[in-house]
């Protein structure tokens, strides 16, 4: 009996050093298990309990519950300490240094197409023209032959236009949304409308996706000299109140008669050899435009005796790339931040 009671005041005395000795609540915690454990070692001792004389065995049985609860107690007071102080340790590797400078904040922009569309249906507004859309899938019917595109002309070729499905194609200019634009309502008509367009092209100048801008104005007795005064006043608007427009006949199918529109060098006027926009010629083309064809009012159901008007399609990159020096087309379109940047 003395035998039993003497094993557990010495395992008593071991694991209380034991467990000052600790240096973390992973110690503790291993300290616990190895003697209050159902493998313990307090466990263990007691195995002996059933070679005691019956009598003995509740004066052991009180003297190991002491040694337990002391164990118990010495574990958990040790728990708070190294617990705390575990913490306070963890708190000040923590530490936050409020001097640090803060990370700052990026601001997004709007893309250069987006803002050049703006711009441009901005100025335009000033004078009247709606925003209006069209599909980007567009069947063959509208987006040639609606707009005096015969079958055999060459922009129908395989190398300039994707085609979706039978009879159904992606939309290789604006131009469509004018006969959309006249099928669905009366003159007077003054339109604007913005959006991509797709063609089997890729370089430095040209993307298998760009936007364009097309403008439509039909009423009664609109002229070849409204259009002028529609495009100097854009142009004007656009680069500069001192730019010129110059317009060089040119033929588009869906319009009689056509022009290409030149606006002189907003950066040198003409006068610099070697700038770095006109390349010394003074002038840069912008613009496509004509008097609507009267073939294009027969299909939309119009008059042609009665109503006349003009339309003009123009390149949205090739005005942002203008307005901001943008050297190559692919720019537009890769998502390069630091480039994007440059548009705040
Ligand atoms: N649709 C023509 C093009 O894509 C541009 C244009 C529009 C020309 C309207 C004249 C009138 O090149």
């Amino acid at each position: 009996m003395s035998d039993l009671i003497g094993k557990l005041n010495s395992l008593e005395g071991e694991v209380l050093a034991q467990i000052a000795a600790a240096k973390s609540s992973d110690a503790l915690e291993q300290i616990r298990v190895s003697v209050l454990g159902k493998k313990g070692s307090l466990s263990e001792v007691l195995r002996g309990l059933g070679s005691v004389d019956a009598a003995e065995r509740p004066k052991i049985g009180a003297v190991s519950n002491q040694v337990k609860a002391k164990v118990e107690e010495a574990l958990s007071r040790a728990k708070e300490t190294l617990g705390s102080a575990e913490i306070n340790a963890k708190i000040a590797k923590e530490k936050i240094d409020i001097t640090l400078p803060a990370r700052s904040l990026h601001l997004g922009s709007l893309h250069p197409v987006t803002q050049t569309v703006r711009k441009i249906t901005h100025i335009l507004g000033k004078i009247g023209f709606d925003l209006t859309t069209g599909p980007e899938i567009e069947t063959d019917f509208m987006n040639f032959e609606a707009v005096n595109i015969p079958k055999d002309h060459p922009a129908r070729d395989m190398q300039d236009t994707f085609f979706v499905g039978p009879g159904v194609v992606l939309r290789t200019q604006t131009s469509p949304v004018q006969m959309r634009a006249m099928r669905e309502q009366k003159a007077p008509i003054r339109i604007l409308c913005p959006g991509a367009v797709y063609r089997a092209d890729n370089d430095a100048t040209h993307s298998p996706m760009f936007h364009q801008i097309e403008g439509l104005w039909v009423d009664k007795g609109v002229r070849f000299s409204d259009l002028k005064g529609t495009l100097q006043f854009f142009a004007q608007e656009l680069f500069g109140s001192d730019v010129k427009i110059r317009l060089r006949p040119s033929y588009f199918p869906f319009v009689e008669p056509g022009c290409e529109v030149d606006v002189s060098c907003f950066k040198c006027g003409g006068r610099d050899e070697k700038c770095s926009i006109c390349k010394g010629t003074g002038w840069l083309e912008i613009l496509g435009a004509g008097m609507v064809h009267p073939r294009l009012f027969e299909v939309a159901g119009y008059n042609p005796n009665e109503v006349s008007g003009f339309a003009f399609g123009l390149g949205i990159e090739r005005i942002a790339m203008l307005l901001h020096h943008i050297p190559d087309l692919r720019l537009m379109f890769q998502g390069d931040v630091r480039f994007l940047k440059q548009f705040l």
